[in-house]
């Protein structure tokens, strides 16, 4: 097995790898950099964002506000001395992105122009029409292009962290156009593998999103913080999940039920608030919106079409100019997909699987407690975005601890200790077996699709947008039934080059240890907060639960849950207020 000695290995391309490469080879030129992908990093799931990147620039905002606004939308589960940090750097990120090139859209007057999104209160809100995350990608992406330590290893599928004495000292890949595995020896690395949404039926995520990084670290006894809290963004399309962005309401569209009435005012989120202000309702947070809908699914008040239950998006008192200029990806999508023009017609929506709030455990610092690995992006839980995230808080949160997971890399590649080459070598092994054996499995009678399927299915039903302990047991038992059956699932193609049915196979295996870690930490929260609903405890408990869950994993069996307290500097836990009234 070859071995590739690097400094700082990155797994992940996407928005926080880039970033990360890109401050390790600002402050340290000396350093290389392994930056590894899956994908070619163009590919990577931040290039789908649309709406925007949150930071303070507008008069009249503050980054108190932008500090509350985070706080109360993560149903004070956000540890506030890592919002203060993101709050204060989130401007300094978005305007570095502008002198790298990032074509912000503009006021007529020359400044950026921000707009508003859900839970925040004031418009702050950078966005590059509706392909915000395209053009942001693009920037890093051929910023990162003038560094030569910057080393890319695209389309190399990361297997396991290697780890050797304790510490974080590498990673297996596979690479996918020859089928080789590498060993990354590398002196610090940083997961920035991005979220796992496809463990859903129904999400807006690439299929490349597979929670493979969560899952390695998780595998190496790294926990996994959070994960009960899973976010669904309330609009997206029928039948593909593809995303209509906040966008659409923060330039002012509107949700109507099957009678054309404006739903949302029935659920604490304002008075009804006309054209052209639209200030409450549609803008408030996206946990609020989508248990919206699913009230007024079961009040029978959505509308039934061939993919599912709906409600519409009503776009039309905009205007062609103004979609045309604001929203033109979302004109397109809509005509695409579903058939309607939002210049002229309803358009079809329906909640759908957008992000984890959860993920790999880090501190401020982007570090995870194992030395020598650090997380950054959707991958890992810092925590920003406690039970809920605000929309645009995560395009700006790869950004800004992408950079420090790259700064705090490069401290600890300087002081780690000699690598432990045997042990390493070892482990890189032990590594190449788990794929070898894989390639070696017997016809087991276990179909990989089927198995995928199976896990889709439960997640929906027991930890979906309500949930309730009995659908949450079954759901359990389920992930774990279908982890074993994975043990018995064989390859039909045993080939080497870019063999697809390895990848989806072991992308699979990822997505059932994080749906693993879903499941237990779900069940464990007996409260409800932010995106977590239970029909059985349907009330926040600070007393018992203002902490986040840590899930260990223990193999086989159910992982391993430990509490950690929520570190709150200045904003004591308050009910939650939208639109003037509060719940
Ligand atoms: O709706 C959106 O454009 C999504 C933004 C986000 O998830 O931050």
């Amino acid at each position: 097995m070859e071995t590739i000695k690097t400094d700082v290995a990155i797994i992940g391309a996407g928005g926080a790898g880039l970033r990360a490469a890109i401050a390790v080879a600002e402050s340290a030129p000396d350093l290389k950099v392994a930056l590894i992908s899956k994908v070619y990093p163009m590919r990577s799931h931040t290039v789908a964002a649309e709406g925007g990147a949150a930071g303070v620039i507008k008069q009249g905002d503050s980054l108190e506000d932008h500090f509350n606004d985070t706080v109360a939308g993560g149903d004070w589960l956000c540890d506030q001395d890592a919002v203060d940090l993101f709050i204060r750097q989130a401007p300094v990120e978005l305007t570095q992105l502008e002198h790298w090139g990032c074509p912000w859209s503009r006021e007529k007057n020359g400044h950026v122009a921000v707009r508003p999104f859900g839970g925040m209160k004031n418009e702050r809100t950078w966005f590059a029409a509706d392909k915000s995350g395209f053009h942001i990608l693009h920037t890093l992406f051929q910023t990162s292009l003038k560094y030569p330590s910057i080393e890319r290893y695209d389309e190399f599928y990361c297997t396991d962290l290697i780890v050797a004495d304790g510490v974080c000292q590498g990673v297996s890949a596979i690479e996918m156009r020859t089928g080789l595995m590498q060993l990354f020896q590398a002196r610090s690395v940083i997961i920035a593998a991005g979220g796992a949404g496809w463990m859903f039926p129904f999400t807006t995520n690439g299929a490349i999103k597979t929670a493979d990084g969560m899952a390695m670290a998780y595998r190496a006894g790294v926990p996994l913080k959070d994960m009960e809290f899973v976010q669904y963004h309330p609009t997206g399309l029928p039948g593909t999940g593809i995303l209509l962005t906040e966008g659409c309401r923060g330039e002012g569209g509107i949700l109507v039920n099957k009678d054309g009435y404006r739903y949302l005012q029935d659920y604490d989120l304002g008075p009804p608030d006309p054209w052209p202000r639209n200030k409450a309702m549609e803008l408030g947070p996206r946990d609020r919106l989508s248990q919206a809908f699913w009230h007024e699914q079961k009040k029978g008040r959505t509308v039934g079409s061939r993919w599912g239950d709906v409600v519409y998006l009503d776009m039309r008192h905009l205007g062609e100019k103004k979609i045309n200029e604001k929203l033109p990806l979302v004109r397109d999508l809509a005509a695409s997909y579903v058939g309607a023009d939002p210049v002229h017609e309803l358009v079809p929506v329906r909640p759908v699987v957008h992000y984890m709030m959860g993920g790999i455990h880090t501190n401020i610092d982007a570090a995870t407690p194992m030395p020598g690995l650090y997380a950054a992006g959707e991958c890992a839980c810092v925590s920003i975005n406690g039970a809920n995230r605000l929309g645009s808080n995560s395009l700006t949160e790869l950004l800004v601890f992408g950079k420090r997971a790259g700064e705090h890399a490069v401290e600890h590649a300087r002081s780690a200790a000699q690598p432990s080459e045997s042990e390493i070598r070892q482990k890189g092994e032990e590594a190449r077996k788990r794929v070898t054996d894989l390639f070696l499995r017997e016809d087991g009678g276990e179909n990989i699709t089927t198995i995928r399927k199976e896990m889709n299915e439960t997640m929906e039903s027991g930890a979906g947008i309500y949930r309730a302990e009995d659908s949450m047991r079954e759901t359990c038992d389920k992930v774990l039934e279908l982890r074993e059956r994975f043990s018995r699932v064989h390859l039909e193609d045993k080939s080497n080059v870019f063999n697809t049915n390895m990848l989806y196979t072991m992308e699979v295996g990822s997505m059932l240890e994080a749906a693993h870690a879903v499941a237990f930490s779900a069940i464990n929260r007996k409260e409800s907060r932010g995106s977590h609903q239970r029909l059985d405890y349907t009330a926040r408990d600070d007393g018992s639960f203002l902490k986040h869950s840590l899930a260990y994993y223990q193999g086989e069996v159910e992982p391993r849950m430990d509490y950690l307290d929520v570190v709150i500097t200045r904003s004591q836990p308050g009910q939650r207020v939208y639109g003037g009234s509060a719940k």
